[in-house]
């Protein structure tokens, strides 16, 4: 996307708006595939649930992660059209359900779907035997997440000590455990923590094995992190760190999942927004935009993330700070951006905020969430008005 088409974008949709490149995604999941070519990725719908984004990873051939049954029914969305023995071999081969904790009617309308399930903990076994019996299970592990972005552990997976135990107790119910599951915590770029992980993962396989259970998969789960910065290692770097550790640790025949989300989605979209107050306080120019941190900006509060504003307009720039259009204090968008001299009606856009942004976008003070616009739908599409000297976004996107 140059800054040519996102203005012409902006024109035409208005403000607030929301941007997603399906070239972008194509490229990401490819990149994904081809650094770690023994993973199959399960795009984390919870990312972008977007039901486009779905479809072009869906043709692109991405397996996907869900983690409640409405995300499970904008995946069907895509299959339902098929036979159903390929419908149920898609569900089976190319789905996971990984939410460890599921409400009863959740399982129970899951169950004639037969999927695969993550779960933690004692009650889900017996909560899954009596509604989801015919749901394959991966036990999901705790593991650290040190330094990672959105932490996971205090809320999810089994204490590896006792993890051989649950597997022993769903087998002794009926029930057949196909994997291991777990978590390094989002935004992860301490790459120790795959290291680690993947060890804690092949010491209970190992000892599941000697008490004649023999696990067929492993699912590395989300993490993988995007260059919101310069200091992020390339994705390169730890799929190396990856693959050296499955082919120390695991057997040739192991299957490996990962439930990639904001990897594939964060670098392929671009908010716009549009200046409407301005204001001097303390010394400061404080700018007020149409969008906020209970819209597209809400990966402020729930993803800990930072997005950096930019704006079109050229000029000696200077230390601002940016707030959103609700009446709320917290909406502060960002308390030091370096913006030029903006006048009302300008327009400012922050770049890879595509994972967990407009997906946790509320209504809240009666503003409406953002419009989103995809571009490049469909492969090979043309890209309207090219223009080679207009300056090229997102160069962290490749
Ligand atoms: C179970 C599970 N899988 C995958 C993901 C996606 O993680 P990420 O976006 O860091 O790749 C999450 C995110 O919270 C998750 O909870």
């Amino acid at each position: 996307m140059t800054t040519r088409q996102l203005q012409s974008i902006a024109k035409e949709h208005g403000t607030p708006v929301v941007v997603i490149d399906h070239d972008v995604l194509r490229r990401n999941y490819a990149k994904f595939r081809k650094h770690l070519p023994r993973v199959q990725a399960y795009y984390a719908v919870k990312a972008n649930p977007e039901p486009e984004i779905i479809r072009t990873l869906y043709r692109a051939g991405a397996s996907f992660d869900v983690a409640s049954l409405a995300e499970f029914m904008l995946v069907h969305e895509n299959i339902k059209h098929l036979p159903a023995t390929q419908r149920q071999a898609f569900i089976w081969d190319k789905i996971v359900y990984a939410n460890p904790i599921k409400p009863k009617e959740t399982l129970q309308a899951l169950d004639r779907y037969k999927p695969l399930v993550t779960y933690d903990n004692w009650a889900e076994l017996r909560k899954i035997r009596q509604h989801a019996p015919n749901a394959g299970l991966a036990l999901r592990l705790r593991v650290p997440n040190t330094g990672s972005m959105v932490e996971l552990s205090s809320k999810f997976g089994c204490d590896p000590g006792e993890a051989v135990d649950l597997i022993e107790e769903a087998f002794r119910i009926g029930l057949v455990v196909e994997g291991l599951s777990f978590h390094v915590g989002s935004q992860c770029t301490n790459f120790e923590n795959f290291v680690q992980a993947m060890n804690i993962a092949a010491a209970v396989m190992r000892e599941a094995k000697t008490r004649g259970r023999e696990i067929k998969i492993l699912d590395i789960g989300g993490g993988f992190p995007v260059p919101y910065t310069r200091h992020v290692k390339p994705f390169s770097a730890l799929a190396r760190k990856i693959n050296a550790e499955i082919d120390r640790l695991f057997p040739k025949d192991i299957e490996i999942l990962a439930e990639p989300g904001r990897f594939l989605v964060a670098t392929a979209a671009v908010s716009l927004a549009r200046v409407i107050g301005k204001a001097v306080r303390d010394g400061k120019t404080c700018y007020y935009i149409d969008d906020s941190v209970y819209h597209t900006f809400s990966g402020i509060i729930f993803d800990h993330c930072e997005y950096h504003l930019k704006a079109f307009k050229k000029g000696k720039t200077e230390i601002c700070a940016v707030f959103g259009q609700t009446c709320d204090g917290l909406d502060s968008i960002s308390q030091s951006e370096e913006l030029p001299d903006l006048e009302i009606e300008d327009l400012v856009y922050a770049e890879n905020i595509g994972a967990y942004s407009s997906a946790s976008a509320t209504w809240f003070n009666g503003f409406a969430p953002a419009k989103i616009v995809h571009v490049n739908q469909f492969r090979g599409q043309a890209t309207k008005s090219r223009n080679t000297a207009a300056t090229k976004l997102n160069p962290l996107a490749n």
